[in-house]
């Protein structure tokens, strides 16, 4: 079901707001034609796609369903190759089979891919030995390399995000299909962490019973389990880069609004989420589902507003609220701001991004995240919304599947000195296969102790 249309908003009523974190084009006519351009291509998802995933989040606000959240801080061009997207792939799955296993739950499975290209920064400019340049805003933007043609804000990346997102998509959609999702095979399962953890035990009996019951499933269907069931991937991104988003928002025949089709799930980010500001107005009227960062500096009275501006409705499914409170600071707020959401009377979708409120430096100046930290602001979350007869419905990761050492921690214990041998991350630190995997059986863990 769609949304009724939306008071005093249109597709560029955002464009009469302050927008923040935009860069500033150089030559205005090429970024009208790229615009342009973008806005004939076809769209990246459907509708039907769309609304589809909207009822799963309202079924995980319902506690039907858990929403699995994950992939990079952000995608970049030279990344948009099979082995990324399929080690991407297949970490998100096998944490979702541990989570649908642990929790007993169907698990609601949504990429941070397909267009995660944008990127927010504290600072417009960068300076190194007294040259200042444009800071790099991610690869729809300009180029990370330190020099002023690839600082220089480029309209044609619009059109190389929009290909690289629907090539992504492509092998996504491909891989879900088919084959991809046999997990028997122990060689998709690369378990070598579990010795090294305390938890050793405990994890092995989580998978073996896991094996046998998909064994079991495999002798009472008769049938292999990559054929039971399509899976299901869904997409979404930061929209940060509102013209981009605009030239990708459409209408869809005998269906009322605007949908964004670039992307399944929108989010407004931490720094753009100002109540009167243009990227609240741009999400408040679409027909999508919406996230929300919710920061450390988001007050009760503000998040009271913006659940009212975006959810006037308060249709289900509509809203997911993603908290990025830091280990140190969920305690002291999030109480607070689910009091603030219980007084407006309306149902959100409760997940915790653990990552964002972490990040920290080490003596050398890198950019880290404890794996301890991580994993504590998630289990305060659980404890959180277990207090406040609230229920936390999802969580949000920055990973990879692939063995990087950005993360500190975890069950091989990866100290700062590690963090040199394979830190590739262009932005923030992610959970590398093994601490990914491992936070999918700490929340099994978790759960099982709130839950019995
Ligand atoms: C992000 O998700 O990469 C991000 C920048 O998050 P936040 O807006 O919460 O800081
Ligand atoms: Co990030």
């Amino acid at each position: 079901m769609s949304r009724p249309a939306i008071q005093d908003w249109h597709l560029r009523s955002w464009r009469e707001k302050d927008a923040l974190q935009q860069p500033t084009y150089p030559d205005e006519a090429a970024l009208e034609e790229a615009l342009d351009h973008v806005s004939n291509l076809p769209p990246l998802v459907t509708s039907w796609e769309v609304e589809n995933l909207k009822d799963e989040l309202a079924r995980a606000a319902q506690g039907e369903r858990f929403l699995l959240q994950g992939g990079e801080c952000a995608e970049s061009f030279a990344d948009c190759r099979a082995d990324a997207i399929t080690s991407r792939l297949k970490i998100l799955m096998q944490m979702s089979l541990v989570l649908t296993y642990g929790l007993n739950t169907r698990i609601v499975r949504v990429g941070r891919f397909a267009g995660q290209y944008a990127k927010p920064r504290s600072s417009d400019t960068e300076t190194r030995n007294g040259t200042t340049l444009p800071s790099y805003r991610g690869d729809i933007i300009n180029s990370p390399e330190f020099s002023a043609d690839a600082r220089r804000p480029d309209p044609q990346r619009l059109v190389e995000a929009y290909s690289s997102s629907s090539l992504t998509l492509n092998l996504v959609r491909a891989l879900a299909e088919g084959g991809f999702a046999d997990l028997r095979h122990p060689e998709y399962w690369d378990l070598g962490f579990m010795e090294h953890s305390p938890l050793a035990e405990e994890y092995h009996a989580i998978v073996d019973a896991i094996e046998d019951t998909l064994g079991f499933l495999e002798v009472v269907t008769s049938q292999k389990l990559n054929s039971l069931e399509r899976v299901t991937f869904y997409t979404s991104h930061e929209a940060l880069l509102l013209p981009y988003e605009e030239a990708l928002s459409r209408t869809v025949p005998h269906t009322e609004g605007i949908y964004n089709l670039g992307t399944h799930l929108p989010w407004v980010g931490k720094r753009t989420n100002q109540p009167d500001k243009a990227h609240v107005e741009y999400a408040r009227g679409l027909q999508n589902p919406v996230g929300l960062k919710v920061g450390p500096d988001m007050t009760p009275s503000r998040l009271k507003t913006l659940v009212r501006t975006l959810d006037p409705e308060d249709e289900p499914g509509r809203l997911t609220l993603i908290t990025r409170l830091g280990a140190d600071t969920v305690g002291d707020r999030l109480p607070g701001l689910i009091e603030a959401v219980r007084d407006t009377g309306q149902s959100v979708l409760w997940i915790s991004d653990p990552m964002h409120g972490n990040t920290e430096r080490t003596n050398d100046g890198i950019k880290t995240r404890h794996f301890d930290n991580i994993l504590g602001e998630l289990e305060q979350a659980f404890d959180i919304h277990a207090a406040e007869g609230s229920h936390l419905g999802g969580v949000h990761f920055e990973l990879t599947g692939e063995n990087v050492t950005e993360c500190v921690g975890g069950a091989r214990g990866l100290s700062p000195d590690d963090l040199k041998h394979a830190y590739k991350s262009r932005v923030d630190p992610r959970l590398n296969y093994e601490q990914s995997l491992e936070m999918a059986f700490s929340i099994v863990r978790k759960y099982r102790q709130l839950h019995g």
